[in-house]
């Protein structure tokens, strides 16, 4: 097979761990040069640079807070002074965090709000009049089975998810004639730290674990199952796709309980 991202360049937010480390492996090991991001866990940042460049692709890491206008623009910035174009953008920065509403403060809501839907846009700013530039570009947003339905607590956590999907029709449309795709992978039950059974971030008191019995393909889905989702879209494969939300989800949103 060719290799899909060949001469390519991508910026994958959230990259030092999970579901964003495994997408800007895969992008690597299919020819592109990735340009990694995250705000916290840096050495976890660095060190899938490296694993990138031990296997021969191209790679760097910015330390950045994706919730911030800056940052956004200094994460565009340098991947263009490394690599000298974006052709990919992979919003996947995000976070869990969930509290019933007579606990749930206006902190919560901004933080969850500014980490998992602000950033999107602000990357998204940032990043597309380079894409144009050269009129092709596609963005792919991480989003979630919470974009559609969700448990308590995370009403605030879901409408961030939700609107990351009207986000992404939204520029979908914009952009579309202009040469770039904007599209929103929504994984279920995803093997990573962030999942709340061993978020630390989680009120663990208010978390009740859902067995994964209950789940069509039951089991959790790995970072790779959703990196192989997102690379699709981002790919010219998907070429007149735009403003989809692809379900990853071992089916978790399709069954419908007879009690
Ligand atoms: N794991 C799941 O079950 C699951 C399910 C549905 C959706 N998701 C979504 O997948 C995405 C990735 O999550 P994951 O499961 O790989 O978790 P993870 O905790 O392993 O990774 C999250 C990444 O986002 C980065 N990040 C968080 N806040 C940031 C900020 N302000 N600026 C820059 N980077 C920031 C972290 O540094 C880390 O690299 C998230 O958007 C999450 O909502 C995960």
């Amino acid at each position: 097979m060719s290799a899909r991202f060949g001469g390519k360049v991508a910026i994958v937010t959230g990259s030092s761990s999970g579901i964003g480390k495994a997408t800007a492996l895969r992008l690597a090991r299919e020819g592109a040069a990735v340009c990694g991001a995250a705000n916290r866990n840096a050495e976890g940042g660095q060190a899938t640079a490296r694993e990138i460049a031990e296997a021969g692709g191209r790679a760097i890491f910015v330390q950045a807070d994706v919730a911030l206008a800056a940052d956004c623009e200094r994460v565009v910035a340098e991947t263009l002074r490394a690599f000298g174009r974006v052709d990919v953008l992979v919003n996947n920065a995000g976070i869990t965090k969930g509290a019933p509403l007579e606990k749930a403060d206006e902190a919560l809501f901004d933080q969850v709000l500014a980490t998992n839907l602000r950033s999107a846009f602000l990357m998204s700013r940032a990043a597309v009049p380079h894409m144009l530039s050269r009129g092709a570009g596609s963005v792919v947003n991480v989003a979630s089975v919470h974009s559609v339905a969700t448990y308590t607590p995370y009403a605030v956590y879901s409408a961030s998810k939700a609107g990351l999907c009207g986000l992404t029709r939204g520029l979908a449309v914009e952009f579309a004639s202009r040469g770039i795709r904007f599209n929103a992978v929504l994984p279920g039950n995803t093997d990573t730290s962030l999942h709340p059974r061993s978020n630390q971030a989680v009120d663990r008191a208010a978390w009740r674990p859902r067995p994964l019995d209950g789940l069509p393909i039951k089991r959790a889905g790995t970072p790779d199952e959703i990196a192989a989702a997102i690379a699709f879209l981002a790919s010219d494969e998907a070429s007149y796709i735009t403003g989809a939300a692809l379900l990853v989800d071992g089916g978790m949103l399709s069954i419908l309980r007879d009690r």
